[in-house]
């Protein structure tokens, strides 16, 4: 485990699709660096040679919800051990385009995979190397469906997940608001229908804070 005196800050941000999460993470990287932070921007699945080549796979290929868990774990502990970790150890900042809670709330709660099954993965694959805090950016569906259609229609293929079904996001929205619940200390629930300045504002007061 890295040494808890030097070790970096560990931010995951969440979110379902079309929420803007990732728009909101580059303003959010430029803010930290800012304060002087040296940050890790990175994302999941992916993150490593490996982990990017699983993502190309788990956004395009059908399979069980089963290996979609766990290829979703095998690219999470590439990026544990290479990345995340070693960053953090440093005394580096990370920042990721998503984590295991996503795996909880698109697996779990949008395919049904049991909670047991993903606790022990999330058990095997990185116990003690969790997310400090959790900025979970929510939309409804309808805002995320019109959104992705936007995006589809200027021309950009919706991989596997975003052609998902209304009901799949309200599971998948759902169980991330469940995960919150749980654990209010580290998450923290930003609107994200609002203006974007509106959402930098709150950006800002909770960098502050950390
Ligand atoms: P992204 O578009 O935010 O980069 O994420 C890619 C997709 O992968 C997104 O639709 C959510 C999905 N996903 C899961 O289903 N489970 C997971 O554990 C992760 C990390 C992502």
């Amino acid at each position: 485990m890295p040494d808890p005196v030097i070790r970096g800050r560990f931010i995951s941000l969440e979110g379902v699709d079309g929420a803007g999460k990732s728009t909101h993470a580059a303003w959010l990287a430029d803010a930290l660096a800012a304060r002087g932070h040296r940050v890790v921007r990175t994302r999941e699945p992916g993150g490593t040679p490996l982990g990017e080549a699983l993502r190309q796979l788990l956004l395009t290929q059908p399979m069980t919800h089963e290996t979609e868990a766990l290829l979703m774990f095998a690219a999470r502990q590439e990026h544990v051990v290479n990345i995340i970790a070693p960053a953090l150890a440093r005394g580096d900042w990370v920042l990721c385009d998503r984590f295991t809670d996503a795996t909880y709330a698109y697996q779990g709660g949008g395919h049904g995979v049991a909670t047991e099954f993903l606790r022990e993965l999330e058990e095997r694959v990185h116990a003690g190397c969790n997310p400090d805090v959790t900025l979970l950016f929510d939309v409804p569906p309808d805002v995320s469906r019109k959104r992705l259609s936007d995006c589809a229609r200027k021309g950009r293929e919706l991989d596997k997940f975003e052609r998902e079904s209304a009901a799949f996001f309200e599971r998948v929205r759902a169980a991330y608001f469940e995960r919150a619940h749980a654990e209010p200390s580290r998450f923290r629930v930003i609107d994200a229908t609002r203006p974007l300045n509106d959402v930098r504002a709150d950006l800002a007061r909770i960098v502050a804070t950390l």
